[in-house]
């Protein structure tokens, strides 16, 4: 008989991998052996995205090759691009990038390979492409015109200048760009578990994807972001501390608070928070700030719980103009460098992951013709 299970398998190893690291006790987050506090605000989001999919942080001549790539691949094939303006105008923001994804596989030039360099190919297409297709989907529902993205830019600045419709700040794309960084990979996240599950049957890149992106659609992982920040605007600034107080007297979770692996600050929420009111004072009203500041020390106070990365970075990302229900899919724009990498991981060195399960059911039963059940 199976061992008892672990219910939602907490501390279970279900993998091995080079990509990230995380001591919970610390509080620390590495990727490929470097700690988050090294990267953030030092290094870019494509040298993060080398870093995962490519193994090594990028010469200057491997990330003029890499930008190029990226570059190239941001061309949409034409089954996606037709379909946006209907899935936009039908399906949520993460409904319609899982609908959009799929669809981009449909067009890709590599997607019956799961060979290691059709795999970085299609790894380099979909960071490229993520970004866009959150664009273009915004501006089909929106009606807007937004610019063809700039070779020139950044990923975090093409993105902030379509989302928005203004040429963002130097320091407002350096800020984006970090949040593009803390969230690119997190050990064995429920969506990167979805994505390397697909994958170990030896099914393609574009379908863990797909099984990726449905899974940070819920408010236990990726949807927390927007929750947070509409928890923030239904709630009276005058009235955070009673409101948080409430809910938790009600068993209700807040949102953005608590992590299964972190038992202390998590390191990203750090830089977020830093982040956070900078932005904050900056545009001259930081109320959401303050509201979450004095969140943060009620639930600590209440329930000895800290915010996760999704807490802060509901607020960069208001602070940013980007609109609440385009959190989740930044969170995705970041992370595909990593769901890319660890399918890449998997199809290297893979086996199916089939785990087992504990029978509860009945026993027994007595079979019986369909007109004396
Ligand atoms: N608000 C209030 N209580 C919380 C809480 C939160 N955000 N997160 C955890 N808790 C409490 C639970 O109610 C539970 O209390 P109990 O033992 O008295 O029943 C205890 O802490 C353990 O929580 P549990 O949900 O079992 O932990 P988990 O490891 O399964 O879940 C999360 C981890 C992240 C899913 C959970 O903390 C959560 O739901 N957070 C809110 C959603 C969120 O921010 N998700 C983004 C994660 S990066």
């Amino acid at each position: 008989m199976a061992d008892k299970p672990t219910k939602g398998l907490a501390d279970v190893v279900a993998a091995s991998t080079a990509l990230s690291d995380i001591d919970g006790k610390a509080g620390r987050l590495f990727y490929r052996g470097y700690d988050i506090h090294d990267l953030a605000g030092r290094t870019t989001f494509e040298e993060t995205a080398h870093l995962l999919q490519h193994g090594s942080l990028p010469s200057r001549d491997q990330l003029a090759a890499y930008g190029a790539e990226l570059v190239r691949g941001r061309t949409l094939g034409g089954l996606v691009a037709s379909n946006i303006p209907e899935i936009a105008a039908k399906q949520e923001p993460m409904e319609a990038l899982r609908t959009l994804v799929s669809l981009a596989g449909a067009d890709d030039a590599d997607k019956d390979s799961n060979a290691a360099d059709a795999n970085l190919r299609k790894a380099a297409r979909l960071t490229a492409q993520q970004p866009l297709l959150v664009a273009l989907y915004h501006a089909a529902r929106t009606g807007a015109t937004i610019p063809d993205p700039d070779p020139e830019l950044s990923i975090a600045a093409n993105f902030l200048l379509q989302i928005t419709g203004r040429t963002p700040s130097q320091r407002e794309v350096e800020i984006f760009d970090t949040c593009l960084v803390l969230h690119a990979d997190h050990t064995m996240n429920a969506s990167t578990f979805a994505a390397r599950v697909c994958a170990a049957t030896l099914s393609d890149m574009h379908s863990a994807i797909v099984a990726a992106i449905g899974t940070l659609k819920g408010p236990l992982h990726g949807g927390a972001n927007e929750q947070v920040m509409r928890t923030l605007e239904a709630i009276d600034p005058s009235g955070v501390a009673q409101t948080v107080r409430d809910k938790l007297a009600a068993g209700e979770k807040i949102m953005g608070f608590g992590h299964r692996v972190y038992k202390t600050e998590d390191p990203r929420a750090t830089h977020l928070r830093k982040m956070s009111r900078e932005l904050g004072e900056a545009s001259g009203d930081d109320t959401y700030y303050r509201m979450s500041k004095e969140m943060e020390e009620v639930v600590f106070a209440e329930k000895g719980l800290y915010p996760n990365v999704d807490f802060y970075a509901a607020t960069v990302y208001h602070y940013l103009g980007i609109p609440t229900d385009l959190f989740t899919p930044v969170f995705s724009v970041s992370r595909m460098s990593g769901w890319t990498a660890h399918v890449i991981e998997q199809h290297a060195d893979n086996r199916l992951i089939r785990p087992d399960s504990e029978y509860i059911g009945e026993r027994d039963q007595k079979w019986k013709p369909i007109d004396e059940r």
